[in-house]
């Protein structure tokens, strides 16, 4: 490998959510964090070449983003994954989940029912919760061969709903959703004149043997009633330079999203997370490649210890993500013991399932996008208290 991600960097003291908050998080300043969706990779040399030349120009005034910007997202999606989007089709956004929200707000009413599918990464609820809009669960089934969805009761929410918040590739349970799972989805959406907001920042982060579909390049009606969210910073450990894109093919639908963003004045974004963006989607295929490989290691080698040590552990290996999707339930916990027994016992800071929603209850969320050591010491703590 030319990269090395076996390189341990030392986070703490940079003001680093993942380390710098264990203490208010966990209760305790020494889990091994392994839970906020970043890496603990070195960001790629070439993006960090590209941001330090942008440094040494002494005037960090206002800038906007030209063609050579969105042209490096175009040609990263068209290669990646096949989607041919024009550049006049992508907004700037200062973060996927702010982005979510103005839509949200754009698009709906107080009062609107708003699906989601949980488990689902957090800020999906709040979304919808902080804005008055009513939330609906379409919850996802967790069956013996990989979480589904609810198609009969997708069918009957979109009767009255407004708008499918969709999380694809899927965080917290790592499913790639299929053309046929995505069809029968667009299809109840459309039937029923649901918007689709298609949250894809994991799209680029799909293991070997595995496939993205963008949900808008599957058919012209769904391009025609979506927004779509892309960023290269999970991809590329950029999520500090809060910079990622929404994709809008109808007019009017972008019009009112664009203006709604630029009478909040959160059109501008920085600099940094410019040059950052760029320099990724036009250099970054090789070391995706190999960042990729490395994640699917670190899966492959978690996943083979808790079969052989922690048998009462349940799992299916994710299809995208770094992330695992754990299962304790079967130790028969109460919620708090179980968060206890994991913080302080055996000091592993794993994301709290119920935070992803009521199934939640009982799993942590792993994040596995670090250097083997660390999946290593996560292993020998995990044995020693529950093996
Ligand atoms: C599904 C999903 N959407 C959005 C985000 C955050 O995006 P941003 O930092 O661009 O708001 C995350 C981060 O974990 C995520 O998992």
């Amino acid at each position: 490998m030319k990269y090395d991600f076996d390189k341990v960097i030392n986070r703490a003291d940079t003001n680093c959510v993942k380390y710098d908050l264990r203490q208010q998080v966990f209760g305790n300043p020494d889990v091994l964090p392994m839970w906020v969706a970043d890496m603990d990779f070195e960001t790629p040399d070439f993006v960090r070449k590209a941001v330090i030349e942008r440094a040494t120009h002494p005037v960090y005034g206002y800038h906007f983003k030209d063609d050579a910007y969105y042209q490096s997202i175009k040609g990263w999606l068209a290669r990646r994954h096949h989607w041919e989007v024009e550049p006049e089709w992508m907004s700037f956004t200062p973060g996927v989940v702010c982005g979510f929200t103005m839509a949200v707000l754009a698009f709906t009413k107080p009062g609107d029912e708003i699906i989601i599918q949980p488990p689902v990464y957090p800020p999906f609820h709040n979304a919808v919760k902080s804005q008055g809009r009513n939330l609906v669960y379409n919850s996802l089934v967790n069956r013996s061969d990989g979480y589904a969805i609810d198609f009969d009761q997708l069918a009957e929410q979109a009767k009255t709903a407004k708008m499918l918040i969709l999380c694809n590739p899927h965080n917290p349970v790592g499913r790639c959703w299929t053309r046929e799972e995505l069809h029968l989805l667009g299809e109840i959406c459309m039937k029923h004149h649901l918007l689709v907001i298609s949250d894809e920042i994991h799209c680029d982060l799909v293991l070997p043997g595995c496939c993205h579909l963008p949900f808008a390049s599957l058919d012209e009606e769904f391009a025609q009633h979506s927004i779509t969210f892309h960023a290269a910073s999970k991809t590329f450990n950029l999520a500090g330079l809060a910079t990622s894109t929404a994709i809008i093919p109808n007019e009017g639908l972008r019009k009112t999203y664009i203006n709604y963003v630029s009478n909040l004045e959160a059109h501008l974004g920085n600099i940094f997370g410019k040059v950052a963006t760029q320099a990724a989607m036009n250099c970054g295929d090789e070391w995706l490649e190999q960042l990729l490989a490395y994640v699917q290691g670190n899966i492959n080698c978690f996943s083979d210890f808790l079969k052989a040590n922690l048998p009462m552990v349940a799992f299916h290996k994710p299809q995208a993500t770094y992330m695992m999707w754990l299962d304790f339930n079967a130790y028969n916990l109460r919620e708090e013991e179980l968060w206890l027994k994991m913080t302080q016992e055996a000091r592993l800071g794993f994301n709290r399932g119920k935070d992803f929603g009521a199934e939640g209850s009982g799993f942590f969320r792993v994040n596995l996008a670090c250097p083997r050591s660390t999946v290593e010491e996560a292993m020998r703590r995990l044995k020693r208290v529950f093996g």
